[in-house]
């Protein structure tokens, strides 16, 4: 997938959702969730690529391995560009993920990416102890799991933009470090809890940016949308 920022489509319609990118010109990269596939389906994939997007299909596939690979199979068929797994669905589950895809890519085309998510923005170190009953620390297991996500030959994980510099260090700067939680100096939080700006997440060694609500929600998305992306290209320099 390009390194444009992906901004996240967390809509209820395809109505809504293609309205939404109506004002942008240009391809752009969308990321569509559980809500808006669970609700619209392969039909709104084939609409967005119809659009000429580019599609992160964020599923989080989580189940036992050859049920993860079934599924992938099919998934590779809707031709999205990247999809995900949890990697507590362990070693074998992301193997057979991967070996999923290869099989469903039709002939001649790019496998899509395939990233996994480690522990949840939404996991603190207390639910890691009390609920999960790992005593490492949080960034210990995130990067346990990077660590594990790359062995399984899998392209990247999702993280936040505190644990990329980490995972650039254990697992190079070509493993994709996906961050979401992505505001602008100025923006409201939501409900995120540890946000960062687009310099942030290029400095902190992230390849790709998720960002939903900074522009979904902004009085102007397209401006909302080129700030970013001026803000995230220009910290290549
Ligand atoms: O609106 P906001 O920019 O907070 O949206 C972030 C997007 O990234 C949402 O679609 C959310 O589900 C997703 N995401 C996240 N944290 C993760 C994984 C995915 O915020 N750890």
């Amino acid at each position: 997938m390009n390194r444009l920022p992906i901004i996240a489509l967390d809509f209820n319609s395809s109505h809504q959702a293609v309205e939404f990118l109506s004002v942008f010109e240009g391809h752009m990269n969308v990321k569509v969730g559980m809500e808006l596939y669970y609700k619209e389906g392969p039909a709104m994939i084939a609409r967005l690529k119809d659009m000429g997007h580019s599609i992160f299909l964020d599923l989080k596939l989580h189940d036992i391995p050859n049920t993860v690979k079934s599924a992938m199979t099919v998934l590779a068929s809707l031709e999205v560009d990247m999809l995900n797994v949890h990697a507590a669905g362990g070693s074998t589950m992301m193997t057979m993920a991967l070996e999923g895809l290869d099989k469903g890519t039709p002939v001649g085309m790019t496998r899509p990416s395939i990233i996994a998510v480690t522990q949840l923005t939404s996991t603190d170190q207390q639910q890691l102890q009390k609920q999960q009953l790992i005593e490492r620390t949080l960034e210990q297991s995130v990067l346990h799991y990077a660590t594990l996500t790359k062995q399984a030959g899998l392209d990247g994980v999702v993280c936040s933009v505190h644990e990329s510099s980490a995972i650039r260090d254990s697992c190079g700067d070509q493993f994709f470090k996906v961050t979401p939680g992505i505001r602008l100096l100025d923006g409201q939080l939501h409900d995120q809890k540890r946000v960062a700006t687009p310099q942030d997440a290029k400095v902190a060694g992230s390849t790709h940016i998720v960002v939903g609500r900074a522009i979904t929600e902004a009085p102007d998305p397209v401006a909302a949308y080129l700030q970013i992306k001026e803000l995230w290209e220009g910290s290549n320099e």
